[in-house]
């Protein structure tokens, strides 16, 4: 056989065993045409490669070199229908994987609108020299309470208007929860308990805020909800006067509303200041309650054992929903806690 013929060959059967491998529609089908093509015995590459012999020596060379490169491409074209057919490439992974197409941005979570609040109350009361401080959601009746001078017969403590718990009583009739409790523990109404925690704690000067949840057992609408948040500003040191009360807020409200947002004071009564206001702030051309304030009375200094003679202090609680939904335009409180992210995601 010449050189051109045995060259031709071997072409023509590449191009056979390539088109059998791409065509195997199955692997049955395609080891059939393995077997027809690199079979140890009867495959037809070993046909060719015995006609080798019948070369001129001159021209082995050149055959065998033909030779292996159809070898090496019949291989690799066996082994490419492999790999098709187990689904695309060797990892097995999808082979309608697009890599060029837009990828789906995995959806992440962001802060509440309450939290974001908390956190914007936090830096303005801070850059008046605030500290944060935290107090228990269960609370005891002297920390709601007593200490704040609200006596046994006192309507704030009526259970309708409390969440009194019950798992918390102590069977044996004595209080378990710390000295000077009785009855049982609550969901505390206020975060004014967290004034007692920190002068109980320590000593004047203090300046604190406590930011936190309260409950209530209020039917909810559109103002109202049985948990809710307050941020409680307490101020403790020598010769504090109203007027140090008022400049507080007014600047917390400037910065937190809006520089033409102006302040008033409303007589009131809260058992633990004396004297007592309801705060309100204008905002956009209408007078707008956000909590209540006073000065500390000297009850409550006496209930911490402080000289109620040689400190003085103010206190304050203002509703943290009424301000984030003034901020925002939020008309109904409800929407801050029904999870709709249609909501959530706008702040
Ligand atoms: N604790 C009062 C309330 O919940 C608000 C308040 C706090 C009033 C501090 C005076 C001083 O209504």
């Amino acid at each position: 056989m010449s050189l051109d013929q045995f060259l031709s060959r071997l072409d023509q059967l590449q191009s056979d065993a390539e088109s059998a491998f791409t065509s195997a529609s199955d692997a049955a089908a395609l080891e059939e045409a393995r077997v027809t093509f690199l079979g140890a015995k009867k495959g037809q590459l070993k046909d060719i490669q015995k006609m080798l012999g019948g070369i001129e020596k001159a021209d082995k060379p050149a055959a065998g070199a033909k030779l292996n490169a159809v070898k090496s491409a019949i291989n690799s074209a066996f082994e490419g229908a492999q790999q098709n057919l187990a689904g695309g490439d060797d990892s097995g992974a999808d082979p309608t994987f697009d890599p060029t197409l837009p990828g789906t941005r995995p959806s992440l979570g962001h802060i509440h609108p309450i939290t974001q609040t908390n956190s914007h109350l936090t830096e303005i009361m801070g850059r008046m020299g605030f500290e944060v401080a935290e107090g228990p959601e269960v609370e005891d009746p002297w920390h709601n309470f007593v200490a704040l001078n609200i006596p046994e017969d006192h309507p704030a403590r009526d259970p309708l208007d409390n969440f009194y718990l019950a798992t918390a009583k102590d069977p044996s009739g004595k209080s378990s929860v710390s000295a000077g409790d009785e009855g049982s523990q609550l969901l505390r109404s206020q975060t004014s308990t967290v004034q007692i925690r920190v002068m109980k704690e320590g000593q004047p000067p203090i300046r604190i805020i406590s930011l936190g949840r309260v409950y209530r057992p209020d039917a909810p609408d559109a103002t109202h909800f049985p948990m809710f948040h307050q941020m409680e500003g307490l101020l403790v040191d020598t010769n504090v006067t109203m007027a140090n009360l008022k400049t507080v807020l007014r600047v917390f409200a400037n910065n937190y509303l809006g520089e033409d947002v102006e302040i008033r004071f409303r007589p009131s009564f809260f058992p633990f200041t004396e004297p007592s206001v309801e705060v309100d702030f204008l905002w956009n051309g209408t007078w707008i309650e956000f909590g209540g304030a006073g000065m500390i009375d000297p009850n409550v200094f006496a209930a911490v054992g402080y000289d109620p003679e040689k400190v003085s202090g103010f206190a304050f609680g203002l509703g943290v929903e009424r301000l984030c939904m003034r901020r925002h335009g939020i008309t109904d409180i409800r929407d801050l806690y029904s999870g709709d992210l249609r909501f959530l995601k706008q702040f």
